[in-house]
């Protein structure tokens, strides 16, 4: 049973939608988040965790130089001890020496394909490209933005949808389901290797 920490930064729709498969569906008992972490004390996404029983924490980054926050978040994560941290739209790019401490550990979703666009608003390079389909991405977390080893993908046919909101609505939906299939392949077979 691997032990998850799942950082946010806003709504936390994909951290919703991976603590409802926790719950009852394909990630029980292959894992248990131990924490729902943010970077942004007002995130939306907090206030969906504490109503779902979870355990939160947040820690101000604004203003905060990037080794310095991440140094305090390594600290704060150090009594959960969890054996992966999850990004769910957590809106800071890691140091290295945070990447050193998870290293290999770090998984992030990604609303495109991470060779074609990397970063901010892929839903809206996608509808300003007039895309047909998109190609949702989950990956590990290295140095760079987006740039890791790709552990799965998934494409989204957008073909039809009239706005952005509609083309981002089916990515999301790919998004949630792609995301916790992604984890409970990785989890299952970590398992099977100890
Ligand atoms: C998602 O589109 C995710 O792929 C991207 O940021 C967005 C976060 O949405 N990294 P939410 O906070 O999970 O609702």
């Amino acid at each position: 049973m691997k032990k998850i920490a799942i950082f946010i930064s806003g709504r936390g729709s994909n951290m919703q939608a991976i603590a409802q498969e926790v719950k009852s569906g394909i990630l029980q008992n292959l894992c248990q988040i131990v924490l729902v972490f943010s970077n942004n004390c007002a995130a939306g996404g907090l206030q969906i965790a504490r109503q779902n029983g979870l355990p939160v924490g947040c820690i101000e980054s604004s203003g905060k130089k990037r080794t310095e926050f991440d140094r305090e978040v390594i600290a704060f994560l150090q009594p959960y001890q969890p054996d992966y941290i999850i990004l769910a739209g957590y809106m800071r790019i890691l140091s290295p020496v945070f990447i050193k401490t998870y290293e290999g550990k770090i998984i992030n979703i990604h609303p495109a394909d991470t060779r074609l666009h990397q970063g901010l608003h892929a839903y809206q390079w996608a509808f300003e490209n007039q895309l047909e389909t998109t190609t949702i991405t989950i990956h590990y977390v290295n140095e760079g933005v987006d740039t890791g080893q790709i552990i799965a993908q998934q494409n989204v046919d957008l073909k039809g949808a009239a706005t952005l909101e509609e083309m981002e609505q089916r990515g999301l939906q790919a998004e949630y389901n792609l995301y916790s299939r992604t984890l409970a392949m990785l989890f299952a077979e970590s398992d099977a290797q100890q």
